[in-house]
């Protein structure tokens, strides 16, 4: 960590702060790169390519110097996450950039939400169950669900289960019983079915003012 703050002021400070709460660049404490990333796994490949489209240099660190990164600024991530509620370097304020009320009709309107959801229901309490910064990752990207597949093998017989694998060559599954299952994927028919998926088509709807309501609302459903 006390190696990756070093690295990290020295290389990339200039631009995403020394702090990494953003200054000409982006937040990287806010960012779904960082919270998503295991060991550099994540971050790794951007610094390695960088962003050069959008004013990002590449920086060729060892594996070793990535990782060291990533440590830092999950120690960041973190130390924001415990001061969220109290006063300190990641207040609530800095989250709370949006509309309530604005928020409340997008969700009973234009959004869909209640579709779904609903703030007396499932919502109900929401913004005292997640810390903050949490919650408004949790509305872009929910964890939790899992999907499901049904696979049906040339023999006709067809399996389901929880999808553990999918890609060009494997589908892999978990049936009721707890036995795991694979095949070759050219092999056989593969029908996902992903509980989250509308949720995935909502990132091309909101704005980010839609966002930045949603989250007062939600964040207001004590
Ligand atoms: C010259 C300025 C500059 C420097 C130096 C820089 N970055 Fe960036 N970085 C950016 C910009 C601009 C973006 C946003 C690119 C975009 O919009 O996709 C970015 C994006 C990122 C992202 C992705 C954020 C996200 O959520 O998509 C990560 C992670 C990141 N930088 C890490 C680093 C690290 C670690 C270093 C140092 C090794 C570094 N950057 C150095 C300008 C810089
Ligand atoms: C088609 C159904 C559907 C719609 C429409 C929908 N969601 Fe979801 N949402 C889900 C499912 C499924 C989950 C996952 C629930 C779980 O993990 O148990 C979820 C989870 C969430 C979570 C995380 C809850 C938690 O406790 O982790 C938030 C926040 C959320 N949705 C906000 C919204 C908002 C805001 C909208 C409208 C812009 C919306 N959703 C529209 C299906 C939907």
């Amino acid at each position: 960590m006390d190696r990756g703050q070093k690295l990290f002021v020295q290389s990339c400070g200039f631009c995403h702060g020394n702090d990494a709460t953003g200054s000409r660049a982006p937040d990287l404490i806010r960012s779904t790169s960082v919270n998503h990333d295991e060991n550099g796994n994540t971050v790794g490949p951007i610094i390695r390519s960088g962003r050069p489209d959008k004013g990002m240099p590449g920086f060729p660190l060892s594996d070793a110097q990535i990782a060291d990164i990533a440590a830092f600024l999950h120690s960041r991530v973190l130390a924001a996450l415990n001061s969220a509620s109290v006063e300190g370097d990641y207040p609530l304020q800095k989250l709370l950039t949006g509309n309530a009320a604005a928020g409340k009709a997008f969700f009973e309107g234009a959004g869909g939400c209640t579709g779904c959801h609903s703030s007396t229901g499932d919502f109900a309490g929401i913004g005292g169950k997640y810390q903050p910064i949490v919650l408004q990752s949790r509305i872009l990207y929910p964890g939790g669900a899992r999907s499901s597949v049904t696979v049906t093998p040339p023999s006709g017989k067809h399996v389901t289960g929880t999808l553990v694998h999918i890609d060009e060559f494997i589908v892999a599954l978990r049936d009721d019983s707890g036995w795991y299952h694979s095949w070759p994927r050219a092999q056989v028919e593969a029908k996902v079915s992903d509980p989250l998926e509308a949720h995935r088509k909502l990132l091309y709807v909101y704005t980010d003012a839609n966002i930045h309501d949603l989250f007062a609302y939600l964040e207001g459903l004590k």
